[in-house]
């Protein structure tokens, strides 16, 4: 397991940070705040999370996505900490679905409390998060964030349904990413637009902003998976063992000849748990050059997204958001 997760890139998002930091402070507060409850055990689970936060990267989307188009207002504030909550209940959610032991560096809330404890709490998060807005008539943006929700749901499910008859196509694929990772990095740019009091073209344009982002962020990720040794502190070639074939092999599939394909479609059915077939299924995966292509996907999504903030006038908040969709593909945790 590897619990050093300082990144040569973590010195580049402080200084993303910076036109935001003391908002981000501020944040961090709320943040502390909403994850607290009278019931011990999950405080102790709440705790738990805490002490090993994640990059935060979604707060950062909201806050300089604010900046760069109007002002940073308490309901930014309230955006930015409900959407990390529902980040959070998501990855907690999400490795139970995964069935993955580490996250963060550590061990996972599953592994160490069980399923149902992990269900449970990160239900508990989604409600504060939701409690949060409500109590402030936040309609507005909690409509954009209950849509990202519905769509992350849906993304997650159909992952599962093709996971299981393991009939994916390239399409689906970006569905699929666009739902479950995109659709919530789209509502932080819509959210901080919207609370910055930007007109409705410019959430709508900064909502696009976002989605373009968050298919690169999830491609990156599913990169992340094929490298042996990385900084993210998740197990890398989970995918493969829970079925889940993502662009590089995806691509590879649709360049390789029948037989190789069948061999393909064979190891992730049968075989996923045979390191050495699933080593083969990697070596083939870079062979055919599936993740080269994957990165060149990846870098025409992240163009594209750059492209969309030239339209912003020129400020500190529109360069960090630049270097931010940079980071977002060029990081290494
Ligand atoms: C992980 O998101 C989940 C995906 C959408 C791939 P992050 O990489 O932003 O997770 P943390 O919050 O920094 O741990
Ligand atoms: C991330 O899914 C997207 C979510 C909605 C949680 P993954 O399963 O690909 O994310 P990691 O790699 O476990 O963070
Ligand atoms: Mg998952
Ligand atoms: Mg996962």
């Amino acid at each position: 397991m590897n619990y050093n997760l300082t990144s040569p890139m973590s010195g580049s998002l402080d200084k993303i940070k910076a036109p935001v930091a003391e908002e981000l402070k501020v944040f961090e507060e709320l943040f502390r705040r909403s994850m607290k409850s009278q019931a011990p055990l999950l405080d102790l689970v709440l705790r738990f999370i805490l002490k090993r936060k994640g990059k935060q990267i979604r707060p950062l989307f909201v806050f300089l996505t604010a900046k760069s188009t109007g002002q940073i207002t308490p309901a930014t504030h309230r955006a930015a900490t409900l959407i990390e909550l529902l980040h959070t209940a998501t990855l907690v959610h999400d490795d139970v679905v995964d069935d993955a032991n580490e996250r963060r560096g550590f061990f996972s809330v599953n592994a160490l409390w069980k399923n149902k404890i992990a269900v449970l709490s990160g239900d508990y998060l989604l409600a504060r998060g939701l409690l949060l807005s409500v109590e402030h008539g936040d309609y507005d943006l909690l409509k954009i964030v209950s849509e990202a929700t519905r769509e992350m749901s849906e993304g997650e499910l159909l992952q599962m349904e093709k996971a299981r008859r393991l009939d994916i196509s390239e399409e689906v694929y970006f569905e699929i990413i666009r739902k479950k990772t995109a659709s919530l990095i789209a509502s932080c740019c819509a959210c901080g637009a919207r609370s910055s009091g930007a007109s409705e073209e410019i959430v709508s344009r900064m909502k696009r902003f976002g989605e373009l982002v968050g298919l690169a962020f999830q491609i990156k990720d599913d990169l992340f998976d094929y490298q042996k040794t990385n900084l993210t502190g998740k197990p890398t070639g989970i995918d493969i063992r829970e079925r889940k074939m993502t662009l590089p092999l995806i691509y590879v599939l649709n360049q390789c000849n029948a037989a190789e394909k069948r061999l393909i479609i064979n190891t992730v059915k049968n075989d996923h748990d045979n390191l050495a077939r699933v080593e083969q299924l990697v070596k083939m995966v870079i062979r055919y050059g599936g993740l080269d292509y994957a990165k060149k996907r990846m870098l025409e999504l992240r163009e594209e997204a750059l492209g969309m903030l030239d339209e912003l006038p020129d400020s500190d908040a529109v360069v960090a958001l630049r270097n931010l969709v940079i980071f977002t593909t060029d990081r290494e945790n």
